[in-house]
């Protein structure tokens, strides 16, 4: 781990947007909080303040939503063909697509993470997302259906299913992927006809509201798409809640999923989905090729600091290698450079906030306190800024909480295995169930282990391999179906199923 100097300024037209005064997207319009209230937006690399963004809350919710319903009900938007809003949609790509650069640097003031990184993963993938998504817009069939109706024998009907947007839909996404997450959501909702109220994290706003200007220059009609900045409690909390609601679709912590679901039960019973926390295995056979097993498990911990619900928080290796492994994946560490995100050379950026850099350094001192070992890292890197330094604990106890629970940070366990066949159960040993992997040479192993690991996701000697095609989510308590793929936009839909008499 290699602390880097400071980091070159964003571009200018970056910072002009940066500083404007932030407001929420309600309607087609931009508009001041009702209360008139903001809050502070922080550069976690500086701890300085970066942007003053309008604080939402129930009442803009409310408003928001209402701009949705008629948006959903009325106006241009449910009268577009699905060719109409399938090209809306990849306009929107193509103009992400041309602001790449302005994007990354607004992601990784924000966010912390390296600007090449977003400008090389999140930007591009979000950018890929919108345009899979546009594809399906003409491509949303039913089908017809022979039925054999036993009460009315002498009868001719026609059946068949049509497929119809859900409706109302409230999205409500985390800090680690600000503009990713949008788009995950967005997409399938824009696709299948959806209108939407869009609840960002309070710690990354920025990226979703410049994503608002293009969606307006682009032409999407007013209230298709509304954003309202403002802290979970009160803006989120609101929108889950709220009985003009036809779905939420939340990405975030378990602990909040589950106030989701309470929150949908208690108001409307509107539909729900969740992608939620993990503690993916990682598992190192003793025939893998390390020289991608290590590399490759360096990648699934230390990948956007380790702040990725599908990071591979849990590394079994074969007693056999097990040193090898983790002086190479230590080694790994020690290269990375821990700095401003702005910086080319930046490998690792700071933790997306105080709070997030406490809870990390509190996983690891409690695990170091019960007896765990630190090979590389263990504390805050010592400098200004939210930093943690690349980690990786031995000596760990099953019980522990930095084998049990989701640590969100650069941190990963490297525990040692003796009986390959016995791994699979310690791995699926989880309340979690979103990502694994398995590394080995021998390739029907490999799709045997894939099949018996109890995950959303799995990934034979590759680790963090994301597409708009793949659909991604968690088995367990990482949550309630699935997110971009086909299998997203069935959760956008209804099924109708109409019956004629002939
Ligand atoms: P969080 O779950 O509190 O926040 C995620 C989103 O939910 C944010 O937009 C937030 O404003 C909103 N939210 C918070 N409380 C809410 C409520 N009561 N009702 C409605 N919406 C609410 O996550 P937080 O506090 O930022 O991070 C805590 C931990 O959660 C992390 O350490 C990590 O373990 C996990 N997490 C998992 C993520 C994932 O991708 N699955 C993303 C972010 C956090
Ligand atoms: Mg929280």
């Amino acid at each position: 781990m290699i602390l880097t100097a400071e980091a070159p300024a964003a571009r200018k037209e970056t910072m002009a947007f940066i500083d404007q005064q932030h407001q929420l997207l309600i309607d087609g319009q931009w508009q001041p909080a009702a209360s008139g209230k903001t809050f502070e937006v922080k550069n976690p690399a500086n701890e300085q303040t970066l942007a003053q963004v309008a604080e939402g809350d129930r009442a803009d919710i409310d408003l928001a939503v209402k701009a949705a319903r008629r948006a959903f009900e009325s106006g241009p938007w449910p009268q577009m063909t699905p060719s109409q809003r399938g090209q809306l949609i990849w306009k929107l790509a193509d103009m992400l697509e041309q602001n790449v650069e302005e994007f990354a640097e607004i992601e990784s003031l924000d966010n912390g993470k390296p600007k090449v990184v977003a400008a090389a993963a999140d930007i591009p993938l979000a950018v890929d997302l919108f345009r899979y998504m546009a594809g399906w817009t003409t491509k949303l069939e039913g089908n017809t259906l022979p039925i054999s109706v036993p009460y009315l024998p002498d009868a001719e009907f026609h059946s068949f299913t049509l497929r119809e947007p859900v409706g109302v839909v409230g999205q409500i996404i985390p800090w680690n992927f600000p503009l990713l997450m949008a788009a995950w959501k967005l997409g399938p909702a824009l696709a299948t006809g959806c209108t939407v109220v869009l609840k960002v994290a309070e710690e990354t706003p920025l990226s979703a509201l410049r994503l608002g200007h293009l969606i307006q220059e682009a032409g999407f009609p007013p209230g298709v798409v509304n954003i309202v900045t403002g802290f979970g409690e009160t803006a989120g909390a609101a929108l889950a809640a709220h009985p003009d609601v036809d779905k939420v679709a939340f990405t975030g912590s378990t602990e909040v999923g589950k106030l989701i679901v309470k929150a949908a039960g208690e108001s409307n019973l509107k539909k729900v989905t969740l992608e939620l926390g993990g503690k993916s295995p990682n598992i190192v056979l003793p025939d893998a090729d390390l020289s991608a097993a290590i590399p490759g498990a360096a990648n699934a911990i230390f990948f956007n600091h380790g702040q990725c619900c599908c990071a591979g928080s849990r590394l079994f290796v074969h007693q056999s290698q097990f040193d090898e492994v983790v002086e190479g994946v230590a080694e790994q560490a020690r290269q990375i450079n821990l700095g401003p995100g702005m910086d080319p050379q930046c490998g690792m950026g700071p933790m997306v906030s105080q709070i997030q850099q406490e809870r990390v350094c509190g996983y690891m001192d409690a695990g170091l306190n019960a007896g765990a070992q630190a090979v590389v890292g263990g504390k805050r890197a010592d400098r200004d800024g939210y930093f943690v330094e690349p980690t990786i604990l031995v000596n760990t106890q099953p019980e522990m909480s930095v084998i049990q629970e989701e640590i969100f940070g650069p941190v990963v366990a490297a525990v040692p295995f003796d009986d390959p066949e016995q791994i699979v159960a310690e791995a699926n040993d989880s309340i979690y169930g979103l990502a694994a992997a398995v590394w080995t040479r021998d390739i029907s192993r490999g799709h045997k282990i894939a099949k018996r690991l109890r995950a959303g996701n799995v990934w034979v000697n590759c680790y963090n391999i994301f597409d708009a095609a793949l659909p991604f989510g968690g088995y367990k308590q990482s949550g309630w179906g699935r997110e971009m793929g086909h299998a997203a936009l069935d959760l956008y839909t209804e099924t109708k199923a109409v019956t004629v008499q002939l």
